[in-house]
């Protein structure tokens, strides 16, 4: 692995402008904050086919294999390590689009083995299947780290460190709110009929959030799970098997989407069905990720509840990397903070200090 100096004025710099990120909204959080505004200085690799030596003098080199452009909060988090990782940062970022295609992200990963950079980062597809390829950049000598999704790899020297959102806690946050609002409700009693739109089947976000609902359901005795069915992350998607779903079954009262954008099809769903949902309507309709069109929709009045993953990891990665660099150790998993957000709350106030 070849190793860079990364000079104390950088490092100053770093240490500064993570210190005054802030995440501005209802979550803490334990590894670091908010990200500036993308900006768009990364060299991105489609194909990743090998584009020469990454090394470029002072500047650490990170290749990230990212997952796609699925969803908002993927957005937000490509924003978040595109403006961390800066060459003002002291970093020279090979970012990667992988197409949500685990064969897409192997490549990514030999190609930045190939180029010798000084970090791969990887936000996971899916968990399995990644022994090889990190067995490879091991050999390589280069540092690996886990951002967002988790990798189930049977030897953890595989990586560095992991940091991401409890996605289990999330799910079991989930059971518990519908829990309590139905009891608000004067529900609490009711045979309740629930369908779930998952997230891409074998990713970390799908298996945690599906298994904490699990773990509610198993609660109460009164709740069914009518159907789940993956909706891949995707608006379009959870608008397809919203439409399957309701074709299939007449008497729905929660929607559990696995991501917001998922919601919003389902939403376009179920008004498209001639029937309504939100604290007024006929189906109850809860996400994942609480990014800004969350807040929006909620506000509407369509999307009841949404359960935040916070997706601004350049700066938490940034952490890690430069401990690395100083030669401390790092925690191995490290877990984010985070809330959640409902009608019953001033929407308003907090979308305008939202950061994503
Ligand atoms: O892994 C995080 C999940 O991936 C987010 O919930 C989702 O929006 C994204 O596609």
């Amino acid at each position: 692995m070849k190793r860079k100096v990364l000079s104390a004025f950088l490092i100053a710099a770093m240490t500064l402008s993570m210190a005054a990120c802030g995440g501005g909204n209802g979550g803490s959080d334990s590894t670091g904050g908010d990200s500036a505004p993308a900006a768009d200085e990364a060299e991105d690799t489609d194909d990743a086919e090998p584009e020469g030596d990454a090394d470029s003098g002072e500047l650490i080199t990170v290749g990230y294999a990212q997952v796609g452009a699925e969803s908002d909060w993927r957005t937000a988090n490509t924003e978040s390590f595109k403006s961390t990782f800066t060459e003002e940062n002291g970093y020279k970022l090979i970012f990667d689009d992988a197409q949500q295609k685990q064969e897409n992200q192997i490549k990514a990963i030999r190609s930045f083995i190939q180029q010798e950079v000084d970090y791969i980062v990887v936000a996971p597809v899916v968990e399995t299947g990644w022994e090889t390829v990190l067995e490879e950049a091991k050999e390589a000598g280069i540092p690996v780290i886990l951002s967002d999704r988790m990798m189930d790899v049977s030897d953890d020297s595989l990586f560095e460190a992991w940091v991401g959102g409890n996605f289990v806690l999330e799910g079991e946050t989930c059971g518990d709110w519908i829990a309590e609002y139905l009891e608000d409700q004067g529900r609490g009693d009711e045979e309740i009929n629930m369908v779930t739109i998952q997230g891409t089947i074998g990713a970390s976000a799908q298996v945690g959030r599906t298994e904490g609902m699990a773990n509610k359901l198993k609660e109460h005795s009164n709740w069914k799970m009518l159907d789940m069915q993956s909706g891949e992350f995707t608006q379009a998607k959870g608008q397809e098997v919203m439409e399957s779903f309701l074709k299939s079954y007449d008497d729905i009262d929660v929607v559990i989407c696995e991501n917001d954008n998922e919601a919003f099809g389902a939403i376009d769903a179920i008004k498209a069905a001639g029937k309504s949902c939100g604290p007024d309507g006929d189906i109850i309709v809860v996400s994942f990720d609480s990014v800004k069109a969350a807040f929006e929709s909620m506000i509407a009045g369509d999307l009841n509840a949404t359960f935040e993953c916070n997706p601004l990891h350049g700066p938490r990665v940034a952490e890690i990397i430069q401990k690395l660099e100083a030669g401390e150790t790092v925690d191995k998993i490290q877990y984010v903070d985070e809330s959640y957000f409902d009608t019953s709350m001033d929407l308003e106030s907090i979308l305008a200090e939202r950061a994503y």
